[in-house]
């Protein structure tokens, strides 16, 4: 390149670089999921740069560790440095970022941001309320490195359409380490969630330490190889498995609750128990051996309720788990539970008979016995102060209304478990399995379990069926998105499925049905996956360009 031309290019470079910043320092609150109101307000911009501190109530540990995490985003996002202070005096406010406790402020999670030139208030009626402003913020900001962004003049304020904001991630038929899974609650602060369904234990591996059963990670957390692809004749013969230490889960369960998150354990029972069976075989009906699951799909071998010591087992690790998590839900599973061991098994049948418990129409006196055992399992569970969710077959079982439904196999055995009383978590296979292709032109995907949940179709879920009764739709408590990890092996594939899809169902979880529009979602999408970009998270780009790919195929 010659001199002059090489000289006009490097300031055409220098000009568009300053245009550019001119033109993005100003944040925009259409962020996802879309606040409830933006009002705009007479007033100049405020100025956000390092002479701005953020307050906070002095004494609040939790209103600290907030203003903390607002420092470290705003520097993340933008590279201005801000210095947190306590303080409870009004006239600090001025030119700073005050967060603020409000008992006015709408619902437990609402929040308003008040924006003038004099300063910025975040409220909300509790802390967690407050987070989810200071989320919102975040989105808002430009990405990139500035000395000042203008915040335009405004009254911001929103409020979740549901209390149960959930995703769901199994690490048992891959396993991901304790920084992905920070991560992934990293991810899912970003998008207003507040509830993580953890996958632990299953066919294919055992993954939470048990003290009192020790086997169940030394024998139940690795397996001999995994088939490849979808249950192929080939095996890999490669061992693989892996678990987490009490210790790293007390930290992952931390580092959650300081960012809203509650963690809702699974411990899939009766069924998907093959790696506690290798690790304990008296557990089963026919005492195995079996072999901890290198492929995929549903066994027969599930655990033995005809045994006391079984629900024993179930008890003593229970307790280990509710020490692990406050969670007032644990998920015990209930899902995929084959009785073809128990209609062989004499100590099954013998409790089946010692209850008194027959074929009532169509459930089977065995289905009744995985109500029984379930029932046994939620009143000692109860006793302690905690309540179960099950997958929606516990709906055949005659269990009690005050178990809560996970509604997975289509959203109408949720709609009819709240006909029935019981409170449901909608998340079925369409459009809510992330472990789906995002697409129907799958050529060119990373392997998929099958079917097609496009970004649209999640956009347009509606959880609550028009044909329920008002007091049914009460019923309908939250909604969430599950990975199940067959053919997930690493985080950026984790990332590479959620995501855009989590934004989404942030939009299904936070607005009202009304307010929701997918054109205006994909405008403000755009900037959503700049966040992304810029903490360097996997997603699926083609998502926010084409269209027209969930038409079928000739
Ligand atoms: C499930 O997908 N088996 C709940
Ligand atoms: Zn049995």
């Amino acid at each position: 390149m010659n001199r002059p031309s090489h000289f006009i290019a490097t300031l055409l470079m220098a000009l568009v670089s300053v245009m550019a910043l001119g033109q993005n320092v100003r944040a925009d609150y259409r962020v996802v999921p879309l606040p409830g109101s933006i009002n705009g307000i007479k007033s100049a911009d405020f100025k956000l740069n390092e002479q701005c501190l953020i307050n906070y109530p002095t004494g609040n540990r939790d209103m600290e560790r907030n203003a903390m995490m607002l420092s470290q985003y705003v520097e993340e996002v933008t590279g201005i440095h801000l210095s947190t202070r306590p303080s409870v005096n009004a006239k600090d406010n001025a030119g700073n970022i005050t967060l603020l406790l409000d008992p006015k402020t709408g619902s437990d999670e609402g929040y308003s941001i008040l924006v003038t030139a004099r300063g910025v208030e975040i409220s909300g009626k509790t802390p967690a309320g407050v987070f989810q402003g200071i989320q919102t913020l975040r989105k808002s900001l430009p990405v990139g490195a500035y000395a000042t962004v203008l915040l335009p003049a405004a009254q911001v304020q929103a409020s979740p359409r549901f209390g149960y904001r959930g995703m769901h991630l199994d690490c048992v038929r891959h396993f991901f380490g304790v920084e992905t899974v920070k991560r992934y609650i990293d991810i899912m602060a970003l998008h207003g969630m507040n509830r993580l369904h953890w996958h632990l234990t299953d066919d294919q591996g055992w993954r939470i330490e048990i003290k009192k059963y020790p086997r169940l990670t030394e024998v139940g957390g690795w397996r001999n190889g995994t088939t490849l692809g979808h249950n192929s004749p080939v095996n890999d013969g490669i061992r693989y498995g892996g678990y987490f230490t009490q210790d790293q889960i007390r930290d992952i369960v931390r580092y959650a609750a300081d960012r809203y998150i509650t963690i809702i354990p699974e411990i899939d029972m009766p069924g998907h128990m093959v790696a506690a069976l290798t690790a304990y075989p008296e557990l089963g009906c026919t005492g195995g051996p079996y072999e901890v699951w290198g492929r995929w799909g549903v066994a027969d071998d599930i655990l033995c309720v005809g045994k006391d010591h079984t629900l024993q087992f179930v008890k003593d690790v229970l307790d280990e788990v509710m020490q692990l998590f406050p969670s007032e839900y644990i998920h015990i599973g209930g899902d995929e539970s084959p009785r073809v061991r128990w209609q062989e098994c004499p100590l099954c049948q013998q409790r089946i008979n010692d209850i008194g418990l027959k074929t009532q129409g169509n459930q089977s006196a065995e289905a009744l016995l995985q109500g029984w055992f379930t029932t046994q399992v939620q009143h000692y569970l109860a006793q302690r102060g905690k309540r179960i969710i099950g997958w929606d077959e516990l709906l055949g079982c005659d269990v009690d209304a005050s178990a809560t439904i996970m509604s997975w196999r289509g959203a109408e055995p949720g709609a009819q478990g709240a006909m029935a009383g019981h409170d449901v978590i909608m998340t079925p296979v369409g459009p809510l399995y992330f472990d789906y292709y995002q697409t129907s032109s799958t050529w060119n995907e990373p392997t998929a379990f099958g079917g097609c949940n496009t970004l649209k179709k999640v956009y347009d879920f509606e959880p609550v069926a028009d044909g329920l009764t008002a007091e049914a739709k009460q019923h309908i408590i939250g909604v969430q998105a599950n990975l199940w990890t067959e053919y997930v092996t690493c985080e950026p594939q984790i990332q590479y499925q959620v995501l855009p899809r989590m934004a989404a169902l942030a939009e299904v979880q936070w607005m009202q049905p009304e307010e929701k529009n997918y054109a205006d979602f994909k405008t403000r999408l755009t900037h959503l996956v700049d966040i992304y970009k810029h903490y360097g998270w996997t997603y699926r780009a083609k998502s926010l360009v084409l269209e027209d790919e969930d038409k079928p195929k000739d």
